[in-house]
């Protein structure tokens, strides 16, 4: 089995061939882990995440997800984006039903067609998250938090081996936030990878084993998570 859940090699990407907004980075993920990605407002964080989710083409380097260069993984990995991106005049069901359009294809997502096993799978996962009562509620309806947990549900009905959740409990209280992460790390298997993107040292700290740090587009540097403090980053924020 291999070892990395994600692998990239001397990863170049420019939005339009004229200032790289990701350096030559090279970064590697064992399967299982828990990674935090820190680094200040436009180090290349979500240009990274959409990398690794091929939403993106590096302009060079490679992409390896479990092993493989191809798209063949690309479904293995769900992505929580920075503003979440649900359906909001759809339910929290129909939005985490999305997340199986790998199984059911597009013209099934499209026309709301979904087999009995997968809405009985995407009530399970709104269940874990604690939102089932919610189901049939428009997403514009709900809170941040409620938001939060519906996109957690969407990625888990991908039934992805690699979770990328870019920033996605930045807007809320502390609170709140910590209980949302706290339910995704129980959630996550064993062998699932994790990956957060965040400006909280705190989080990155309370969440991940290992914290790489982005600056300028390039990953300057990664340290064990128990290990930072402000004082470590201060430079990276300044
Ligand atoms: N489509 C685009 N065209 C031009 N520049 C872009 C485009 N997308 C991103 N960028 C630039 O790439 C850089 C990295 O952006 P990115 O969104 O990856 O940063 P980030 O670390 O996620 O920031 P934040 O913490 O604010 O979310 C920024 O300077 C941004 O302006
Ligand atoms: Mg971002």
């Amino acid at each position: 089995m291999e070892e990395y859940a994600v692998e990239l090699r001397n990863v170049w990407y420019s939005p339009d061939r004229g200032n790289h907004t990701l350096k030559n980075i090279d970064l590697k993920i064992k399967r299982g882990a828990r990674t935090a990605l820190i680094g200040p407002s436009g180090s290349g964080k979500t240009t990274l995440f959409k990398i690794i989710t091929r939403l993106l083409k590096p302009c060079s380097g490679s992409v390896c997800i479990k092993g493989s260069i191809g798209e063949l993984e690309k479904h293995k990995v769900g992505y929580i984006p920075q503003q979440l991106g649900l359906v909001r005049s759809r339910t929290a069901l129909e939005n985490v039903l999305i997340g199986a359009h790998s199984r059911i294809g597009f013209t099934g997502t499209l026309l709301g067609v979904f087999p009995k096993k997968e809405v009985e799978l995407a009530l399970k996962y709104l269940n874990m998250v604690g939102i089932a009562p919610k189901a049939d509620m428009k997403v514009y309806t709900l809170s941040g938090g409620e938001r939060q947990r519906v996109a957690i549900a969407r990625a888990l009905m991908q039934e992805p081996e690699i979770i990328l959740a870019d920033e996605f409990v930045s807007n809320l209280d502390i609170v709140t936030a910590r209980e949302i992460m706290d339910m995704m790390i129980k959630i996550k298997g064993k062998d699932t990878t994790l990956i957060i993107a965040t400006h909280d040292i705190n989080l990155a700290r309370d969440y991940s084993e290992t914290t790489v740090i982005m600056k300028n587009g390039a990953r300057i540097g990664e340290i064990s998570s128990g290990d930072l403090d402000q004082d470590k980053v201060k430079d990276v924020f300044t």
